[in-house]
C-alpha cells in the first residue's frame, strides 16, 4: 500500500505511541483487503462503547491511548442512559465503569455523545459520495444506503484509529465496483412502516453480506429505510442495499439488473408479526416495550407523542433516542413521558444490561427482533407502533 512521507513517519512512531498504534491497525487492514492508500474521512462513529460489550480489557485499551482526534467523531451507544441510570436499574459499579469509557473518549476529544443515528447530529450530516468511518451496522446501512456516502463497517479500534489519523483505507464500501448490487429483490405487496423492518428481518436472512438491490411499489420514508437497513444489518450483514427509484445511486447510476432474483411476498413479512407459542398460550407476557432502534428521528418522535398525549400507559415501556434530540425536542419528551413512558437516551435495549431484567420485550425494529433474544436473553416479539403502545396498556386519560 502506498504511504505518503508523513504517514510513513507517523508509522515509525514520530508522533507518538498512539498515533503509531493507530495507523499500524489502518495498515493492517488496508494490507489484508490490498488498499491501494489511505484516504481522508469526513467523520468517524465508533461502536465499543458500552461496559456491558467492551468490559476491562476494552477500558484499559481506550485508556491508555493518548493525543486527540483529527475529525469530528462520536460514540455509538452505551449501557445506560448517563444520566438516569439508577432509575434504569443499572448497578453502581457498572455506571462508574461506563463513565470512565465515556471519559476515556472524551480526554481524546470525541463527542461523548453516545448514538447509532449520528446523521441527525450537526457535523455528522454526510453527504452523497463523501469517505466516512463508522462502525455501528445500522449507521453504516443509513450512511451507505439511504445518503449515498461510503463507509465499511469499521470495528471499534479501527474507527477509533481513523479518527485519530483522520484517514482510512480505500478498500470495500469506499470503491465504485463493491458498490454495484449483485442480488435483486422484487417485493410483492404494498409495505408502510414497521412493515420495511420486517422485510428487512426476512431478507437479510437470504441476502447475506452481498449487496442488494429491492424493487418495490411506494416511495419508503427515510425513517421507513433506516428501519430496513438496521434490519437488514442484523438478521444478515448487509451494509449497503440500493432501492430503485428511491436511494441516491440507484437513481444516479445505470445498475444492471443482476441475475439472481429473490421475491417476498405479503405472507412473509406476516410471519413476523406473529408471537411465539409461547406468547400465544400465556407462558410469557410482555413485561417490557421497547421502541427507537435504531435511534428515533424527530417525526417518530413526534408519531410516538401524537399516540401517547392524553394517555397513560401501564406497562415499562423505552423510547430510544440521542440526547441531543431528546434535549433539541424537549417539548416531544414531556408529552411521551407524561404517559408514563421513558424516553431512554444514550443507550438502548440491546446494549444496556438493564433489558436483561426483564423476560419478554416487544419491539417494533427488525434489528431489535434479531438481537434482543441472543444479547439479552429476553424473549421478543414484534409490532407496529400502535401495538407496541396497544401492548403497552394505554388507558385514555379524557
Ligand atoms: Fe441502535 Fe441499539 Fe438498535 S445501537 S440500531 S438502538 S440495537
Amino acid at each position: 500500500m502506498y504511504l505518503t512521507k508523513e504517514e510513513e513517519k507517523t508509522l515509525e512512531g514520530e508522533y507518538g505511541e498512539s498515533l503509531r498504534k493507530a495507523i499500524e491497525i489502518l495498515v493492517a487492514l488496508g494490507d489484508i483487503y490490498e488498499a491501494d492508500s489511505l484516504i481522508p474521512v469526513k467523520s468517524a462513529q465508533i461502536a465499543g462503547v458500552s461496559y456491558k460489550t467492551i468490559g476491562d480489557a476494552g477500558l484499559e485499551w481506550i485508556s491508555d491511548l493518548k493525543g486527540k482526534v483529527k475529525i469530528p467523531a462520536i460514540l455509538n451507544p452505551a449501557g445506560m442512559d448517563m444520566l438516569r441510570w439508577k432509575e434504569m436499574g443499572i448497578e453502581p459499579n457498572f455506571a462508574r465503569k461506563q463513565q470512565e469509557i465515556i471519559d476515556a473518549y472524551e480526554r481524546l476529544g470525541i463527542r461523548t455523545k453516545c448514538t447509532c443515528t449520528p446523521y441527525y447530529l450537526e457535523g455528522f450530516d454526510a453527504k452523497l459520495g463523501d469517505h466516512l468511518a463508522w462502525s455501528e451496522s445500522s449507521a453504516v446501512s443509513y450512511a451507505n444506503s439511504v445518503i449515498g456516502a461510503r463507509t465499511n463497517r469499521e470495528g471499534g479500534p479501527s474507527a477509533l484509529s481513523a479518527a485519530l489519523v483522520g484517514k482510512t483505507a480505500n478498500y470495500g464500501y469506499h470503491l465504485d465496483e463493491m458498490r454495484e448490487p449483485v442480488i435483486a429483490v422484487t417485493v410483492d405487496c404494498e409495505l408502510s412502516g414497521s412493515d420495511y423492518g420486517a422485510l428487512g428481518y426476512v431478507a437479510g436472512k437470504i441476502i447475506g453480506s452481498r449487496v442488494p438491490i429491492f424493487s418495490m411499489k411506494g416511495h419508503p420514508s427515510n425513517d421507513e429505510l433506516k428501519t430496513l437497513g438496521a434490519a437488514l444489518a442484523a438478521s444478515g450483514a448487509v451494509a449497503l442495499y440500493h432501492v430503485e427509484g428511491v436511494t441516491p445511486e440507484a437513481i444516479r447510476s445505470n445498475f444492471e439488473r443482476p441475475d439472481e432474483n429473490i421475491v417476498i411476498e405479503k405472507q412473509q413479512i406476516e410471519e413476523v408479526y406473529e408471537a411465539s407459542d409461547e406468547f400465544m398460550d400465556g407462558k410469557l407476557d410482555t413485561d417490557i416495550i421497547t421502541v427507537g432502534c435504531p435511534h428515533c428521528s424527530p417525526e417518530e418522535l413526534e408519531t410516538i407523542a401524537a399516540l401517547l398525549e392524553g394517555k397513560s400507559i401501564q406497562k415499562e415501556m423505552w423510547v430510544c433516542t440521542s440526547r441531543e434530540i431528546a434535549q433539541r425536542y424537549a417539548d416531544l419528551v414531556k408529552k411521551i413521558e407524561s404517559s408514563g413512558a421513558k424516553v431512554v437516551c444514550d443507550t438502548c435495549m440491546v446494549v444496556s444490561p438493564a433489558a436483561n431484567n426483564y423476560k419478554a420485550m416487544m419491539v417494533n425494529s427488525g434489528k431489535a427482533l434479531a438481537y434482543v433474544p441472543s444479547m439479552c436473553r429476553v424473549a421478543a416479539r414484534y409490532g407496529s407502533i400502535e401495538q407496541c403502545i396497544k401492548e403497552a396498556g394505554v388507558i385514555d386519560e379524557n
